[in-house]
């Protein structure tokens, strides 16, 4: 079997087109939605990544605050920051661009945002409300891998899912999310990390794979059961000299091999990168409708 390749950025498209109208109701009726992004230092990812946001919002018609602060800033001042914009009524949603610099208490800060203005679902009250399966902003990427497996039709009500990787931004919350009683759950979910014994075991059982390990080949094509649906939320940057930034992007999974076993397969880049942005959208939007 070859696989169908899921475009990310088409599913990304559709949504955006979706948001776009919500915006102009919304703005229409006196509430234009608003995302404040803070960036702290001068990291290249980090820039380029607080770029595509605001440009992100820009196209769909979304207020967005650009606030840029030097490496040096202290924990004090932009504590204060996260307060101003807390009380901001132009502000449906704030993200503080992770990683911050080693000198400011990054769990301190996340803590110092209005859970009703946490876009990017980090905060713990809006963890506790996920998992308890009450409304919540849901954290961007998994909420993305989740609308690409409806939105592709995958089945999850009973499914076999393996989850690769327990990070908080990804692993956690993306099982949790699936094992919830809900129409975008349902699925008995099986999470394997670095000191899993069976982990190609388990995968080998997998209606539903989800790499998100950060490690490239990972996922290989013998751990891959014919038909699978396989789901690639890595993103490694590995050497490649034939590039003029001398490296290239690669995600958990051998895309080629186990592309020919795969029922769909998201690629990367082109899979999972672009929904997270789309779902930063829609929780901002979510969030101005709540006060619309
Ligand atoms: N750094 C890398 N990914 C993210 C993200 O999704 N949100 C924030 N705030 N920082 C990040």
């Amino acid at each position: 079997m070859t696989a169908k390749i899921i475009d990310g950025k088409e599913t990304a498209a559709q949504m955006r087109e979706e948001l776009k109208q919500q915006v102009a109701q919304l703005t229409a009726g006196g509430v234009r939605p608003g995302l404040a992004v803070v960036l702290v230092g001068e990291d290249p990812a980090s820039k380029s990544y607080v770029t595509a946001k605001e440009k992100a919002c820009e196209e769909i018609g979304i207020y967005s605050s650009d606030n840029r602060l030097p490496a040096d800033t202290s924990e004090k001042d932009l504590l204060a920051l996260v307060e101003k914009l807390n009380r901001d009524p132009r502000i449906h949603g704030i993200l503080v661009q992770l990683p911050l610099p080693k000198h400011i208490d990054e769990s301190k800060v996340l803590l110092a945002i209005d859970p009703d203005k946490d876009v990017d679902g980090f905060h713990p009250v809006n963890v506790g409300r996920m998992v308890v399966g009450q409304e919540a902003f849901l954290p961007c990427t998994p909420h993305g891998v989740i609308q690409l497996l409806l939105r592709h039709k995958v089945k999850l009500d009973g499914a076999e899912v393996v989850v690769i990787g327990r990070s908080n931004i990804v692993g956690k919350p993306v099982a949790n999310m699936l094992i919830q009683k809900s129409p975008t759950g349902n699925a008995t979910v099986t999470i394997c990390h670095t000191r899993s014994k069976h982990t190609a075991e388990h995968c080998r059982r997998a209606d539903i794979i989800i790499a998100a390990a950060g490690r490239p080949n990972t996922v290989t094509a013998d751990m891959v059961k014919e038909g699978a649906v396989v789901i690639d939320v890595g993103v490694n940057r590995i050497e490649d000299a034939s590039r003029k930034s001398g490296f290239r992007l690669v995600g958990d999974v051998d895309f080629n091999a186990v592309k020919e076993k795969a029922s769909l397969i998201t690629p990367v880049p082109g899979g999972v990168g672009p929904m997270t942005i789309t779902m930063l959208l829609y929780n901002t939007v979510q969030s101005a409708q709540r006060k619309s």
